[in-house]
């Protein structure tokens, strides 16, 4: 049964032209040559195994379309998110450019980024200390320190664990492992989010050949770095790709509204930790501004309801991770937005599921069941 959220919005891109081609400031930034490096060192890693791309034709038959394909992120090494693509990737570039005696990393996070930043650090034997704001479960900060890493908490929210990892960073001499960029701050964030391309080099050898993408957007990361590999590789042929955010923390829905880099509207207050970013990255919003379809803003409730239906299949994803699949579901479900993303019954969508319970206290809550009673 689908249900309806009202206050969802969906917003089409007028700055995006599917004809513009993949061009050199883009490739600047991210590159399907890039994409190719970041996939050789990452299958090298041991453990590496794709994701599954799993079809849910229950879903599909339920929101009137050919195909719907999970990418489940819950099985990523052991961290349980898309997130050790980035973060890990982009440590192991620091240790390969300088002596791994006596670095130290440093980020700030919302659980999943940290939890890959010391991941990649203890893998790389160097020492990492993670920055967590005061909305940070308990749960996820345990998960960090478990890899090694000294956690600490500084501020309300996430951008304030920004910039408390980048004031200690200039004060100790660390090297900030951030997956946001700002002014001056760009060649780290674009190894996270090369990382993250991996995901849709996945997908394709997997054989997903999808007409529609809906992928969640925190500071807009992981977004970019799956369009960027379909946008060289396959231009104006691509997928339509809608970014979807929590309505509370709705930094790039507020960017394409204003056609140039906006903060949220909303209080960053909202279940999809994973996504409450109040500013988004600047080289992410210089693909999605003008490369992304389209943009989604939704409320808590959807992701809660999505996430008990995926568990009623036997599917596990987590607050942040079922964001992209709660979108397409409200789309689905309205006349007016299936028509503004055309979808058909002929659609292939694709979602990427990017946690699965990685605070599994949390996923019990809201699911009220357990992740290991629910599934793999
Ligand atoms: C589970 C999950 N999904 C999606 C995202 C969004 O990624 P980005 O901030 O790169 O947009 C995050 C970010 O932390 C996350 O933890």
């Amino acid at each position: 049964m689908l249900t309806e959220f009202p206050t969802a919005r969906l917003l089409t891109n007028r700055l995006c032209d599917r004809s513009l081609a993949y061009g050199e400031a883009q490739r600047s930034i991210l590159s399907l040559a890039g994409a190719a490096q970041a996939q050789a060192a990452i299958s090298q890693w041991d453990g590496y195994a794709p994701t599954p791309l799993q079809s849910l034709p229950s879903i599909a038959a339920a929101c009137g379309v050919a195909e719907v394909l999970y990418k489940d992120e819950g099985h990523r090494f052991a961290l349980k998110s898309f997130k050790a693509l980035g973060g890990a990737y982009a440590v192991e570039r620091l240790v390969a450019e300088h002596r791994a005696d006596g670095l130290t990393v440093t980020c700030a996070t919302d659980g999943n980024h940290g939890r890959a930043v010391a991941w990649g650090a203890q893998r790389a034997g160097i020492r990492a200390v993670i920055y967590v704001h005061e909305g940070v479960s308990q749960g996820r900060a345990d998960a960090i320190a478990a890899f090694g890493a000294e956690v600490r908490r500084e501020g309300a929210h996430y951008d304030d664990s920004v910039r408390a990892s980048a004031a200690a960073a200039a004060a100790n001499g660390w090297h900030i492992i951030s997956d946001t960029s700002w002014p001056g701050y760009e060649e780290t964030p674009k190894a996270v989010m090369q990382g993250y391309a991996v995901l849709a080099m996945e997908v394709e050898s997997q054989g997903g050949r999808p007409t529609h993408v809906f992928v969640q957007g925190g500071v807009g990361g992981l977004a970019a770095g799956v369009l960027s590999y379909r946008w060289e590789k396959l231009g104006a042929a691509r997928p339509v790709m809608t970014v979807v955010e929590p309505d509370e923390a709705d930094c790039l829905y507020e960017s394409a509204k204003a056609g140039q880099l906006r903060t949220a509207s909303g209080d960053l207050d909202t279940i999809m930790a994973g996504l409450a970013c109040g500013e988004p990255s600047l080289l992410a919003w210089e693909l999605l501004g003008i490369g992304a379809d389209a943009f989604m803003s939704i409320p808590d409730a959807a992701a809660i309801a999505t996430m008990r239906d995926l568990a009623a299949i036997g599917v596990v994803g987590g607050e942040s991770g079922v964001a992209g699949l709660a979108g397409f579901r409200i789309a689905a479900a309205s006349a007016g937005m299936r028509a503004e993303l055309g979808l058909t019954p002929e659609s292939r969508v694709l979602v990427y599921g990017t946690e699965g319970a990685t605070d599994p206290v949390v996923y019990r809550a809201l699911v009220g069941r357990s992740p290991e009673d629910v599934g793999p």
